[in-house]
Parts: structure tokens; C-alpha cells; sequence
């Protein structure tokens, strides 16, 4: 493989906090080992469109606190085409550059596993989604911030639920994988939590609030992992109300506040740790592989298996849920 002299990064897809971190260290790690960085802004738009910029070490000064993407990003249709990536492969030649280091998540990794089967470029995908959903590694970037984030607000809404005696169903983004439904109403100390992935039964889990209202608690809460199929908490809110007039039903849409804010330390430290080992594989000659972490060490894991099948729930965690709920 030809000699690693220059770097792009690109973050691409739905932002997640603790890209920046991310920016920062490969930024930082490369300059460190005496390569030149290239920095893409608006995605895999941006290597389209040629919006490609040097980076030295100041542009990546304050910044690991912040969240969302200095970069930026854009979804882009052209990048599904062969004719898009044919474009993005000249800039990248006239620009020089000799690898690429993609941050995010599974339709970015997916984008950059077809790039690097059609083009002789090395590519390193860092994991970077609020939705946990990628495989070979215990988690993304994004994950835990996101997930703090929705324990935040139920907490808040837990108060005023708890005034009103009555039951909420939060909605929380997560994809089909589900991760931030259940884990966030673990944290929370929810009733339930439905996911996609667990088929849930409007009159079992009525009832099953019901018999808590009834018991001990004058009011639950429900997250609702959003669906296109499931109708989310709009839905179940519909049914429950139909079937139990006389439960005082609310439901709270979290939406695109769980994408921002500030990552937590443990996404800044996953983040400068992924970015460090990015080059670190790069250096040692690996191409084509995702930076994962499990049972916290750094692992390289082939673009094919991060992006292979729907990461499971462990469902253990269903349990602990239904259990701590009674
Ligand atoms: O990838 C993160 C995510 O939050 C998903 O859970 C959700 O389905 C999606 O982004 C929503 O993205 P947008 O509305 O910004 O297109």
C-alpha cells in the first residue's frame, strides 16, 4: 500500500454529540505522527461539491465540548450513485489525499464500505450514532450523551406526571435497534419501554399500568421507541385512552433535542480514543475496518460485519426493566 501522507475527514449522516472530539483527535493524532489533514465539510456532499480544507491544529481548538459537527453534514443521493463517487474519487486525487477517516453511522459506513470496494483509497469508519445500532462494538459516539439526555427530561416530566397522577408515553429516537427506549427507561426508572423489536400488546401493557396504578404508584411512564410501524407514542396513547377512559393519558415527543448538547465525558473519551486509534490503523497498514471498542479495548472491526444485521438488545436488560417496575 502507498505511503499514508495526507488525510481527509469527512463526517457524514445524522450528527451525533461528540463528533467534534472525534474531529479533534484524528486531527490532533494525525499531526502528531507527521500527516497533513483535510478536512470535508457537508459530508460525502462536500467531497462530491470539492468543499475540502486543510486543517492544522488550531482549527480543532475548543471544540471537543461542543456538539453537532463543525463539519457539518448532508445527506447525498449523488454519493448512491456510481457517478457521485466517480467525482468524489477525483477530488480526492487532486487533492492528494491518500486515506479517509468517515465519522458516523450505518448509512455513512455503509456509503464508505461500496466507495473503498470501487477505489484503491483506504477508508476508517469511527462509529458515531445516538442509536448504539452498530455491530462489534459495545457502543457509538453519541450513545451516551443521548441517553442522558432522555433520563434529563423524564426526570422532569416523572414530576409533573406524578402532581398529575397520570401516565406518559415519551417518544425517543433510537432506530429499529432500540437501545435508548429500553437502556433510557432502565436509567429512568420507567414501566415499560417499547421497541421495535419486542412485539407489545396495547391491553397487556394497559393493564399492566393499570394494576400499577392501582397498586402503589399514581402515575407511569412509557418510552416509545419512534417507528414509522408502530405509530409511536401518538399511537399507543390513542389505544390506551379507547381502552381505559378512565387513565388520564399524556405523551411528550423528545425529538431532535436528543441529538445535542454537550457529550459526556465518556463520549469525549470514547471519541479521542477511536480518533487516535484511527491513524493508529492506518499506520499499521489496515484499510476498509471501523474502530470499535468491546469489553474496552480497541478493536478494528471489517466494514462488512459493523453493518451486517440489526444489533440485538440483550434482553436480560427487558427483564431488570419489568422487574424494577413492579
Ligand atoms: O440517527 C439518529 C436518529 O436520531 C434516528 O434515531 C432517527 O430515526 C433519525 O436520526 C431522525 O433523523 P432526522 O429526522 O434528522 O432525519
Amino acid at each position: 500500500m502507498a505511503e499514508v501522507k495526507t488525510i481527509a475527514i469527512v463526517t457524514s449522516g445524522n450528527d451525533a454529540p461528540g463528533m467534534n472530539s472525534a474531529i479533534r483527535a484524528v486531527t490532533r493524532s494525525a499531526i502528531y505522527n507527521g500527516l497533513r489533514v483535510k478536512a470535508v465539510y457537508r459530508g460525502y456532499k462536500g467531497l462530491i461539491d470539492g468543499e475540502i480544507v486543510e486543517f492544522k491544529t488550531q482549527n480543532v481548538s475548543n471544540i471537543i465540548q461542543q456538539g453537532g459537527t463543525i463539519l457539518k453534514s448532508s445527506p447525498s443521493k449523488d454519493f448512491r450513485s456510481e457517478e457521485g463517487r466517480k467525482k468524489a474519487f477525483e477530488n480526492i486525487q487532486k487533492e492528494e489525499i491518500d486515506a479517509v477517516i468517515v465519522i458516523g453511522g450505518d448509512g455513512t459506513i455503509h456509503g464508505a464500505r461500496i466507495f473503498a470496494q470501487e477505489y484503491d483509497i483506504p477508508c476508517i469508519a469511527i462509529p458515531a450514532t445516538i442509536d448504539n445500532n452498530l455491530c462489534g462494538t459495545d457502543t457509538t459516539i453519541g450513545y451516551d450523551t443521548a441517553l442522558n439526555t432522555i433520563m434529563q427530561c423524564v426526570d422532569k416530566i416523572r414530576d409533573t406526571a406524578t402532581s398529575h397522577e397520570r401516565l406518559f408515553f415519551v417518544e425517543v429516537m433510537g432506530d429499529d435497534a432500540g437501545f435508548l427506549a429500553l437502556n433510557g427507561a432502565i436509567a429512568s426508572g420507567c414501566e415499560d419501554a417499547i421497541i421495535p423489536s419486542v412485539p407489545t400488546d396495547v391491553n397487556k401493557l394497559a393493564t399492566l399500568i393499570e394494576s400499577g396504578f392501582r397498586k402503589t404508584k399514581g402515575s407511569s411512564i412509557v418510552l416509545v421507541a419512534a417507528s414509522e410501524d408502530s405509530g409511536g407514542a401518538l399511537y399507543y396513547a390513542d389505544e390506551v385512552k379507547k381502552a381505559h377512559p378512565n387513565i388520564d393519558v399524556r405523551i411528550s415527543i423528545l425529538g431532535h433535542l436528543q441529538r445535542g448538547g454537550h457529550p459526556t465525558a465518556h463520549d469525549r473519551i470514547i471519541a479521542s480514543r477511536m480518533g487516535a486509534a484511527s491513524i493508529v490503523a492506518l499506520m499499521k497498514g489496515l484499510r476498509n475496518v471501523m474502530i470499535g471498542i468491546d469489553n474496552d479495548e480497541i478493536v478494528y472491526v471489517p466494514f462488512s460485519r459493523a453493518v451486517r444485521e440489526n444489533r440485538q438488545i440483550d434482553h436480560n436488560l427487558l427483564d431488570i426493566l419489568h422487574n424494577s417496575a413492579i
